[in-house]
Parts: structure tokens; sequence; C-alpha cells
């Protein structure tokens, strides 16, 4: 796969952890060059940490170099622009520091200083209720998942999609709760990546008809990040995948960050508006095959 000379970003990046960090290091092996947005409140702790060296060992390419980005800006994706911020945020003194990092500010910026982008990938999603069930959960905590991480992802689109180059895609990454019961991942969070799906499918015949991109999801089984840890099960469900997925092996970062590397790059041309599993075969299962019940 060979994607030198493009340009992509990447939004959602706070350490060497998630789904966007493989992304961009599966983008970068294939030679494209990373542009990130990183969440306002951490955006400092990210970049130091990467001029500590304390990513250095996950920046190595196969090809001896070090994985490298373009720039690095801040973002927050539950903002178009700047009146929407409530004082109290822009008052945060984790915020005070950063200028325009609302999405809209921040397709400005990118189109200031590279104009334009061939790739777009939404790896970002917050729930503040999700360890509560959707039946305890508040209409602001629902409301705030949605805003975060769904619509973070219609308004990406709609403001990066004008300085996307004809044939450009763009990626989200969604979870199997969209479309089945998960217990426990709660707060309305499976209602946001149910919205995330359909809107997959709208926004690739929308932004397919206006701007010529491609739009997909990947549905990602379980990783070890730092939001799925925060949600607290995220090793039972390693486990729970492990035993009942038609693909017994631990399923890596990586193999989503080459998912999506396909799907961004013009080998997959005519795929738009999919969802893509990419769990190890977990979503094809009926039932659960370390059941004690089926034992008998
Ligand atoms: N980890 C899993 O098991 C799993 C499974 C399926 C799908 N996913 C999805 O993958 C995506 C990436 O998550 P991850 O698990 O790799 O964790 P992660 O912690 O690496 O990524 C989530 C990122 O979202 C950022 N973020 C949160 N709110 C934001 C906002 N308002 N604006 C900008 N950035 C914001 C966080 O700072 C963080 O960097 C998410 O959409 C998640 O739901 C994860």
């Amino acid at each position: 796969m060979n994607l030198k000379g493009k340009k992509a970003f990447i939004a959602g990046i706070g350490d060497d952890q998630g789904y966007g960090w493989a992304i961009a290091k599966a983008l970068a092996e294939a030679g494209a060059e990373i542009i990130i947005g990183t969440w306002t409140p951490i955006v400092k702790i990210f970049t130091q940490s990467w001029n500590l060296g304390k990513f250095d060992e996950s920046r190595q390419l196969s090809n001896g170099k070090m994985m490298e980005y373009l720039k690095v800006y801040a973002l927050d994706a539950a903002f178009d622009k700047p009146e929407d911020v409530p004082s109290d945020i822009k008052e945060n003194k984790r915020y005070q520091d950063a200028a325009s990092y609302t999405v809209s500010e921040v397709a400005a910026l990118v189109q200031k200083d590279f104009g334009h982008i061939d790739i777009l990938v939404h790896a970002l999603a917050n729930g503040p209720e999700v360890k509560k069930p959707l039946l305890e959960t508040s209409r602001q905590g629902y409301l705030a998942a949605l805003s975060a991480s769904s619509y973070s992802f219609v308004s990406l689109i709609q403001h990066f999609g004008p300085l996307m180059t004809e044939g450009s895609s763009a990626v989200t990454l969604s979870y199997l709760a969209s479309e089945k019961a998960v217990p426990g991942y709660g707060g309305g969070m499976s209602s946001a990546k149910a919205a995330l799906e359909s809107d997959t499918r709208t926004l690739a015949w929308e932004a397919g008809r206006k701007w010529k991109i491609r739009v997909n999801a990947i549905s990602a089984g379980p990783l070890r990040s730092r939001a799925a840890r925060a949600i607290g099960f995220i090793d039972s469900m390693i486990a729970y995948t492990r035993a009942n997925a038609p693909l017994v092996k631990e399923m890596t970062a990586e193999e989503i960050g080459n998912a999506a590397a396909f799907l961004l790059s013009p080998m997959a041309s005519a795929i738009t508006g999919v969802t893509l599993y990419v769990d190890n075969g977990m979503h094809a299962m009926g039932i659960a095959v370390d059941s004690p019940t089926l034992q008998v």
C-alpha cells in the first residue's frame, strides 16, 4: 500500500495505546504524513510525553524510521465554534492556554497550514455516564455521549469535507454495542454508536455526492485503551472475546490500524457507507460457547 504524499488528519490521539495511534502508525507505515488532533485538556501532556521520548518505542516503523507528525492541534470535538464553548470550560486552566480548538477553527487552521487533507480519522468518544445503565442515564449524560461520540463525526466531515481532495476517505470507530445489548456499556454510549453507524451511511451518500469522498466505519473488538480502561470491564470483554470468537487469539490495535489503512487507501476506492467488523469474528456469534449452560 502506498500512501506517499497523502496527508492524514487523525482526531483522537492522546497516547500510544489507542486505536487512533494504531491507525496513524499504519498510515505512516504506508508513507502518509500525519496531522494530529488531541483533546484540548491533554494536548500538553501528549506533546510533552512525545518530546520526552515516552512514545519512542511505539513510534518505530518497520523501515527503521520513527513515526513523525507534521503538527498537533488542540481539538475539542464537542464544540463546533467558539461561541459554543461554555464559560466554565473556557476558563478551565487546561483550556486557557489553548486558542482555537473547536472543530471549525481547527479545520480553518489545517487549511491555512496544509491547504488540504486526503484522509480523515475520527477515533474519539466520550460518555460521562458510561458506567451507568441506560435506565439510570440522565438526559444530559445521554446527550453528552451523542454530542462527543456521534455528532463530532458529522461535524468533522462538515468542516473538513471542503478540504478533502476527490477520492479522499474518512473512517470512524464503532462497537458491537450499537446493535446488540452489551451490559456495562451504558450512559447512552450504545445509542451513540448506533447513531454513528447510521450517520456513516448517510454521510457516505451526502459527502460522496458533494465532495466525491468515502465514509466508512470499523466496528472494532475490545482493546485495553485508556478510554476502555475507564469504562472498567475491558479485561473481561477481552477474555470473553477470546473464549467465544471464531478466531482464538488476542486482537491487536495493529489489526485495526491495518484495516483502517486499507479503507482509507485507494485500494478501497469502491467501498463507502460500510461498517466493517474487525473483531476476530465475534459479531458473527449468536451464543456464548463458554456458557456453563452449554456444558451439560
Ligand atoms: N477500546 C475498545 O475496546 C474499543 C472498541 C470499539 C471501538 N472503540 C472506539 O475507538 C475509538 C478510540 O478509542 P480508544 O478505545 O482507542 O481510546 P483512546 O483513549 O485512545 O481514544 C479516545 C480519545 O478520545 C479523546 N476525546 C474524548 N473526548 C474528546 C473530545 N470532546 N474532543 C476530542 N477528543 C476527545 C480522548 O482524549 C482520547 O484520546 C472510540 O470511538 C472508541 O469508542 C474502542
